[in-house]
């Protein structure tokens, strides 16, 4: 007894000790005034240390992903940290790699500016750019997604890629959070953004953009993202998406038939009942169009009221495994829950693709 109350004892001490320290560096050390210096000093700001680098390098214009608003829960915020990062943070470990450690890759959301920095970010996340927008059309497509349609107001064009997405800022009583949203809007649509949100209960950036009406004004940033289409048309294209994973596949698919009317490409779409069908009427009629597109949506709890639902029933994985014949040359992107990635991923990869093939994000 007295052995496990000497331990409880010494242990309420540490956490003492550590609130303390926490408090101490919060209110009393002053890190004075810090100089950043990004890629060899093309871009240089002082800013007063402190605080963490995603924000100082936000109020400086520099918008790197940071999906999760920086909550260190994301991994998007990779930053090279040559000179000044201090040692990596628990909170850092789970998202880097050895190699990361090794070459100073750090979460920009996470390190501290204490001391004059210089850091390293690709050159392609420097040209993302901060957008006003006003929304043009706000359209229901099922019990809890919406389509929101944005005109861009400042600047009024954006370059982006198919499967690219942008962060929206949302006012919460903490300040501005920002959460990413895939663009659903073909790229060759330069003057506007279309989004599909879901509505997360409780959600503070969802709740915002499903309480938005036409002419509300809306800021964001990107384009972010990695996906890359392959400009070799003989490559099938892959599409796979579960809930509002759908928004990414949709400009992949019309950008796709854009440019090469041809291209094979298969649209993979998984959802619970026929409550949550959408867009399958406008894939329908661009199937007429292109007979090379090829539409499987699936339901995993398909009710009592969907006995007319003549498609596919089941996780979608599955309708992936039914329908590929192995072997072909193609490139897949997905998008959707964490288990439906990782699911489509190894049927992917029975299916001959390597990890280069395949494209995906996960949310
Ligand atoms: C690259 C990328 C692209 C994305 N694209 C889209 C998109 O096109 N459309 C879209 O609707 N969303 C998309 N998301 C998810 C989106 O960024 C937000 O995470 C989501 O809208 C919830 O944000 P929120 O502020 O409403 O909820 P928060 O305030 O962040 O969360 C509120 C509560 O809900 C929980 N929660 C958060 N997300 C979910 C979830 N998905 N399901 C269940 N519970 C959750 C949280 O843990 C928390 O307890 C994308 C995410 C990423 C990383
Ligand atoms: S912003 Fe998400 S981990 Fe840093």
């Amino acid at each position: 007894m007295l052995y496990i109350t000497a331990i409880a004892v010494i242990g309420g001490l540490f956490v003492l000790l550590a609130a303390l320290l926490l408090a101490a560096e919060r209110y009393l050390v002053r890190y004075g005034v810090c100089t950043v210096r990004i890629n060899a000093g093309s871009t240089v700001f002082k800013v007063q240390g402190g605080g963490a680098l995603l924000a100082a390098l936000i109020n400086n214009k520099i918008f790197i992903p940071s999906a999760c608003g920086g909550k260190g829960s994301c991994g998007y915020c990779k930053v090279t940290v040559t000179v000044g990062g201090g040692p990596v943070l628990p909170t850092e470990t789970a998202f880097l790699s050895r190699a990361d450690v090794r070459s100073g890759v750090r979460l920009a959301c996470q390190v501290k500016i204490k001391q004059d920095m210089e850091i390293g970010i690709p050159e392609a996340l420097l040209n993302a750019k901060q957008y006003r927008s006003r929304v043009a059309s706000v359209v229901t497509l099922t019990r809890d997604i919406k389509q929101l349609d944005f005109d861009l107001l400042d600047p009024t064009e954006i370059e982006q890629r198919p499967g690219q997405y942008v962060q929206i800022q949302a006012p919460s009583p903490e300040g501005p959070v920002f959460r990413a949203y895939s663009i659903s809007s073909p790229s060759y649509e330069k003057n506007r953004i279309q989004l599909n949100v879901r509505l997360v209960p409780g959600g503070v950036a969802s709740t915002y953009l499903h309480g938005l009406k036409e002419g509300d004004e809306v800021l964001f940033t990107g384009p972010y993202g990695e996906f890359r289409l392959s400009e070799d048309a003989q490559r099938e294209i892959v599409c796979v998406g579960g809930g509002c994973g759908m928004a990414p596949m949709r400009n992949i698919i019309y950008s796709l038939y854009h440019q090469w009317p041809e291209r094979s490409c298969w649209l993979f779409f998984g959802c619970r009942t026929t409550k949550d069908i959408f867009y399958l009427d406008d894939y329908r009629m661009l199937a007429k169009r292109h007979p090379s597109f090829k539409i499987v949506y699936a339901l995993s709890d398909p009710l009592a009221a969907d006995e007319t639902w003549d498609g596919e029933t089941g996780f979608i994985h599955l309708a992936v495994d039914k329908f590929l014949a192995p072997g072909v040359k193609r490139q897949a992107f997905l998008c959707g829950p964490p288990p439906m990635i990782e699911a489509v991923m190894d049927v992917l990869k029975n299916k001959g693709l390597t990890d280069t093939d395949i494209f995906y994000d996960k949310f």
